[in-house]
């Protein structure tokens, strides 16, 4: 099989690269913009412990809301279960960043993974922490995880979001005003733009994402019982309202970013890293999607 695999990705990279359907790349944050949407990459990491990888899997790109499975794994791992009473575990069935589930819920959003629930993540990490310190502690995470402490953050894409970010600064002032936001809004927003902002590349994220896989020789970084949970949001929310559809043609826990990053989970089997930063309508890379539905049926690994 491992062979296989290898060439697979080969002809998997040269067949996306023959299309001409990319998508368009996140314009709302300008520096995100400028790239060339026309790439591809792509990182498996087996359990078996090899690594196949194929096109541009070494580039860094941002890997924006990927980074929100990472700080929950943090929260989790810091207050557990506690956190479930400032946001919630369910599918929203609305776009990323909208505020209209949480007029009618009160501030408590959906989930860790649309962008007010990252950001009521982000708040519970700075307890105790100057906003510098929750950062490290991402890094830190991604470092011990990737086994590579050459993991940093784009300081211009974050200045970048921060200076257009203005669906987030109203989600996070909503937050605050139903008393679900404990540090003051321009703290938690600067640690958020910042996590979001860390560049990675798909060998890196692969890697990290071993943990979550629960792959033999992964760095333990949380207990199974946590990874399992971490797979099921990423099941059910990892896609925003695309999360249904790329269940049914995926069958794989995964979570998209702006950056057209996927972490794709096969639990026990494999961790994929695939990155493409044009994007669908709804914001998930779409060669990235493509990929992991052609993995997906190749290596037949859905969970169902
Ligand atoms: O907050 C934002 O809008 C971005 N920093 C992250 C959004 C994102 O990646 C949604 N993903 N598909």
């Amino acid at each position: 099989m491992t062979p296989d695999l290898s060439s697979f990705l080969a002809r998997l990279d040269q067949e996306i690269r023959a299309r001409a359907d990319w998508g368009k790349v996140a314009d709302y944050i300008p520096e995100l913009a400028r790239i060339d949407p026309a790439q591809f990459g792509i990182a498996v990491c087996l359990a078996d412990g090899s690594l196949h990888q194929a096109g541009d899997a070494q580039k860094r790109f941002s890997i924006q809301s990927i980074s929100k499975v990472f700080s929950l794994a943090c929260v989790l791992g810091r207050i557990g279960e506690q956190i479930w009473t400032r946001v919630g575990r369910e599918p929203s069935g609305s776009r990323f960043d909208s505020i209209l589930l949480l007029e009618q819920e009160k501030g408590r959003p959906r989930n860790p993974f649309i962008n007010a629930g990252a950001i009521v993540t982000t708040d519970e990490l700075l307890t105790g922490r100057s906003p510098r310190d929750a950062l490290s502690e991402i890094i830190a995470f991604l470092s011990a995880a990737a086994g590579d402490s050459d993991i940093h953050i784009d300081k211009h894409v974050a200045a970048s979001e921060a200076a257009t970010g203005f669906r987030n600064i109203a989600l996070a002032n909503y937050l605050k005003s139903f008393g679900n936001l404990k540090h003051p809004v321009d703290h938690v927003l600067g640690t958020y733009f910042h996590q979001c902002a860390i560049e990675m590349t798909c060998v890196q994220l692969a890697r990290v994402g071993r943990c979550i896989a629960g792959l033999p020789g992964a760095p333990q970084m949380m207990t199974p019982a946590k990874a399992r949970r971490l797979n099921a949001l990423m099941m059910s929310c990892g896609h925003y309202d695309a999360s249904g559809d790329f269940a049914f043609h995926v069958g794989l826990p995964g979570k998209s970013g702006v950056g057209g990053g996927i972490l794709l989970i096969a639990p026990g089997r494999a961790s994929i890293a695939i990155w493409s930063p044009g994007l669908n309508g709804y914001g998930n890379s779409q060669m990235g999607s493509h990929a992991a539905e052609r993995l997906a049926q190749h290596m037949e690994w859905s969970v169902f």
